[in-house]
């Protein structure tokens, strides 16, 4: 398929790992991104000089913006990446996650529905609206708990959870109401290139290179279903492409491990891949702080669905995938320099100093 994608959210992890893939496949890209301290125009700039992505800052909450977007650009489709993403963030501070999260999506779904109630009805049958959730939105499960399917119910439990749910919740009654055909997709936890080291994967790894403490809650035997960037790309292209208006895809790794399997594994492979860090082994860093409050014990998510109307499988192995992660963040030292600014500084401060 080609065509114009107004993207949204798409400078931060996921999204400008997507944007980048949609551009390899020549599908033109309007990027609108506020560029919240995740948002970095340093994820895209292998697009500089690229008359096809056009990147514009501005908040998906801005109707007036969204509106003319939508207008001048003609787009096929909206990918909604543009989230506060979060959760010990939404625990200190849950405001944002309400606002951009609910109301920004609500006010995206409002222009998208009125963009679309003005197209032609072959361009209008094809139009998608794709909004990009989370398995979290389901809760926790027990240890022998079969996997999320797209029909357990929602059980959200954290403050970033619950703002996905209800912005799940209004994308589907879009449908149901009024007809916009919009697909809902719910992932597992993603890593990969670019992934912003407030979150487990890059904080582990960049920690461990200079030598500071690498922070586990609790037990660290939650347990997470883990997914490499490039296969969730991937599957929210076919899902694009080939999914069914009003449904809800589940994508996830088949990979579920404990977060002290997570770091002992980034460890091992920072001892062969970065002996000259000076702080091998990696793992006599490892140090276990108090828990994350209403912490879900585990996720995973059965991926039949997906699998069998649109043929994807996860393809990475979990070890490769972090090994190439890892060598990511060892060559993109610019990168991970830019990342971390004062307000970087500030929030490792505030959520590890005392723990
Ligand atoms: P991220 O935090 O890395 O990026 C979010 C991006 O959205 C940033 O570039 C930010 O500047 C932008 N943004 C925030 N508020 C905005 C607003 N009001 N208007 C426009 N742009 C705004 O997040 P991510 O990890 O790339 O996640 C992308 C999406 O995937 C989110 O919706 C998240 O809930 C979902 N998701 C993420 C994971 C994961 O493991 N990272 C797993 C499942 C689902
Ligand atoms: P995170 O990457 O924040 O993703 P999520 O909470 O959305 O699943 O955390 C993944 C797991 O790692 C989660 O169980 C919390 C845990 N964790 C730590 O043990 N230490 C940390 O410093 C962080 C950020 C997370």
């Amino acid at each position: 398929m080609s065509g114009t994608i107004l993207v949204t959210g798409g400078a931060g992890f996921i999204g400008s790992n997507f944007v980048l893939r949609q551009r390899s496949c020549k599908n033109r890209i309007v990027n609108l991104d506020l560029l919240t301290y995740a948002g970095n125009l340093l994820n895209l700039q292998e697009l500089n000089g690229d008359p096809d992505h056009v990147f514009v800052q501005g908040d998906i909450g801005d109707r007036a913006l969204v509106r003319k977007l939508l207008e001048d650009y003609q787009p096929v489709a909206v990918v909604n990446f543009a989230a506060e993403s979060h959760v010990d963030r939404s625990i200190e501070s849950p405001e944002s996650f309400i606002q951009t999260n609910i109301v920004g999506t609500f006010h995206l779904l409002e222009e998208a529905l009125a963009y679309w109630k003005r197209l032609p009805a072959e361009r209008g049958d094809r139009f998608r609206f794709l909004h990009v959730s989370t398995d979290e939105v389901y809760g926790s499960l027990g240890p022998a708990d079969p996997a999320f399917t797209e029909n357990t119910p929602y059980r959200p439990n954290s403050p970033y959870s619950a703002s996905k749910a209800g912005s799940d919740h209004l994308v589907r009654a879009y449908y149901h109401t009024f007809g916009l055909p919009t697909i809902i997709t719910n992932c597992s936890n993603n890593y990969g290139p670019r992934q912003f080291p407030e979150k487990l994967t890059p904080l582990m790894l960049l920690n461990a290179l200079e030598g500071k403490p690498l922070p586990v809650y609790g037990d660290g035997l939650n347990i997470r279903d883990w997914l490499y960037v490039d296969d969730h790309c991937e599957a929210l292209s076919l899902v694009w492409e080939r999914g069914n208006p009003g449904e809800t895809y589940n994508i996830g790794g088949c990979c579920e491990k404990a977060n002290i399997e997570i770091v002992e594994t980034i460890c091992a492979l920072l001892d062969e891949m970065a002996p000259e860090s000076g702080y091998a082994p990696h793992g006599s860093l490892i140090t276990y702080v108090k828990d994350r409050p209403g912490h879900d014990r585990r996720y995973a998510v059965d991926c039949s669905r997906i699998e069998r109307e649109l043929g994807w499988r996860a393809k990475e192995s979990f070890e490769s995938g972090l090994g190439k992660t890892i060598r990511w963040y060892i060559d993109n030292r610019e990168w991970v320099e830019s990342v971390k600014s004062g307000s970087y500084r500030d929030w490792m401060v505030r959520q590890y100093t005392g723990r």
